[in-house]
């Protein structure tokens, strides 16, 4: 079903699901759903738009006792969304025996803890392999075969086309699911379900097993065919190798695994429907047209090239989200672009939490994304430097935290904001270069690495720069949210807000409040910005701030 018919459809369920409750005098709250208008996206959770402020835990923090290091970091950070892996080992331990009380106990403690849940299924695949699936699964090749060689040489990888693999997955994934909506359908504190773990295949770029190759000899299905279009000239329809050329296996690959995940969020969403997405681990998106895999990611996972099939394929997933694990400034925007489509809402499931992505959030959140989450958010005596913060203590939380802070004060705002497509953002660049946001009538000139006061080539200001220059922390986002007036969120940046075309003899800033919203959604004024504060742009400081500023032309 397309999202725009599902949402329909969820809005006549919910009149009805009303209507029942009503008569049961127990109200439930309106299920999470996504919504979709001129191509941007909004998460609504209690009937409006949601912003993720996110954290995802360690991957062993699935058990009651890894909890209490959890809550401390949730808490330290200002994240209102925490993720957390429930594994197929953890919940069938013996084939057919549930055991849910973990989900219990973390249902609980989040609601104590006021935030909201992303569960995910930690099942056939995990970072590809099948390392959180029960032992008796991994020890049974027979039942829950591998993926093969050309040479019928095993891969660690389990094959898309195991087709027992599949049920049993699908079997305790529905049996989470079914669980889930006896326990959550009344407080909604799980919001959307991750399917799987980062998937695909390393070192092998497909399953060539007797079932795979008989598969890859039919014709790529008609649906696939309508959005990837084939590559090679003159060949319409036919065989994946006659249609996709020197692409053909991988490609053959992602819809392998596509389908599998579709069966997967089918079966679990007839039982509970819940928001489902897959997430990714990049291919490099600067490397335009990309060319055939080459060992160099995991073929069949759901990279930005492939995005068309599993759309095609996996209609049960709203979203792919790529997990954003290389630092530089190119590679995270180019990413996060490649990523954001008006058939593919924004929605970053996984940033390192090193400090130099957490500049990072302005862009994201700036460009309308559903949320964002940093991966390793715990204080567990676990670092996954040099990817993420060599810290396990408070100093890993702090570059987050204050930014969470500031966009805590307004996230149901924000979140209205982005959906009516008034939201932007930008983080400071490898090369600390300036940039430029564009809006309705204004332009934000965004510059970095400057003292608050004064400009950058008079003698005094030149002679020294400031200690933050050469660090890469500054990032801002802005919503408009009037044609003259703007709600800005930054740090360490200067903005100077003008008009895009030059009107009348110049423009002005009218008033500068900082401040923030309360729990009622109101704007608290803390202080009037002005002389020093504005003369010389508005210089945000180290600590995050929200800024109301009104312009004016004169
Ligand atoms: C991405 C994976 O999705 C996470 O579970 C974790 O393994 C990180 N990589 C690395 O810490």
């Amino acid at each position: 079903m397309s999202m725009a018919r599902r949402t329909l459809a969820r809005a006549v369920g919910l009149l009805a699901l009303g209507a029942a409750s009503a008569l049961a005098g127990t109200p439930a709250a309106a299920p999470p759903h996504l919504v979709q208008r001129d191509g941007r996206h909004a998460l609504m959770v209690d009937g409006a738009p949601y912003l993720i402020l996110g954290a995802q835990v360690h991957n062993s923090s699935n058990s009651p006792e890894a909890l209490k290091k959890v809550w401390p970091a949730v808490q330290d950070m200002h994240a209102n969304t925490v993720e957390v892996p429930i594994a197929w080992e953890q919940i069938e331990p013996q084939e057919g025996r549930f055991d849910f009380s973990f989900v219990d106990t973390l249902l609980a403690q989040a609601r104590q803890n006021k935030v909201r849940l992303v569960l995910l299924w930690f099942g056939t695949w995990k970072n590809t392999s099948p390392q959180y699936t029960p032992a008796w699964v991994k020890l049974n090749n027979q039942r829950f075969p591998r993926m093969v060689d050309k040479d019928g040489k095993p891969s660690y990888c389990l094959s898309p086309f195991g087709e027992e693999t599949l049920a049993a997955d699908r079997k305790a994934f529905v049996a989470l699911m079914g669980h889930l909506k006896k326990v959550d359908a009344q407080q909604r504190t799980v919001i959307m379900v991750q399917v799987e773990n980062e998937v695909g295949t390393y070192g092998l770029v497909r399953d060539f097993g007797a079932r795979a190759q008989a598969a890859f000899e039919q014709p790529v299905p008609p649906a696939v065919l309508a959005r990837k279009k084939a590559l090679v000239p003159g060949a319409a329809s036919g065989p994946w190798r006659a249609v996709y050329g020197d692409y053909a296996d991988e490609y053959f690959h992602a819809w392998a695994v596509a389908r599998y995940i579709e069966e997967i969020a089918k079966a679990g969403r007839a039982v509970y429907d819940l928001p489902m997405y897959v997430n990714n681990a990049l291919r490099d998106p600067l490397e335009q047209p990309p060319k055939p895999w080459k060992n160099n990611f995991a073929s069949g996972g759901p990279t930005h090239d492939v995005i068309d099939i599993y759309k095609a394929t996996a209609p049960h997933i709203d979203i792919v989200g790529p997990d954003l694990y290389s630092p530089e400034s190119a590679q995270v925007n180019g990413s996060i672009g490649l990523f954001q489509r008006p058939d593919n809402p924004l929605w970053v499931p996984e940033m390192s939490n090193a400090a130099v992505y957490a500049r990072y959030v302005y862009p994201i959140l700036g460009r309308g994304a559903l949320g964002v989450a940093p991966f390793g958010i715990d204080y567990f005596d676990y670092s996954n430097f040099p990817l993420g913060s060599r810290f396990t203590d408070k100093r890993m939380v702090e570059p987050f935290a204050g930014i969470y802070a500031a966009f805590g004060t307004m996230q149901r705002q924000w979140a209205q904001w982005a959906f009516e497509g008034r939201t932007f953002g930008v983080a400071e660049g490898d090369d600390h270069a300036d940039q430029v946001i564009t809006m309705k009538g204004w332009n934000a000139k965004v510059s970095f690495g400057q003292w608050q006061f004064g400009e950058k080539e008079w003698p005094g200001n030149a002679k020294e720069a400031p200690a933050h220059a050469d660090k890469l922390v500054g990032g801002v986002a802005i919503a408009q949210v009037g044609d003259d007036e703007f709600v800005i969120v930054g740090q360490r940046a200067r903005v100077r807000i003008e008009p895009a075309t030059p009107q009348g003899l110049g423009a002005m800033l009218v008033r500068t409040e900082q401040g923030r919203y309360d729990s009622s959604g109101r704007w608290v004024m803390e202080r009037n910005w002005n002389g020093d504060q504005v003369d010389w742009g508005l210089n945000l400081g180290a600590q995050p701030v929200v800024l109301k500023v009104r312009m004016g032309r004169y």
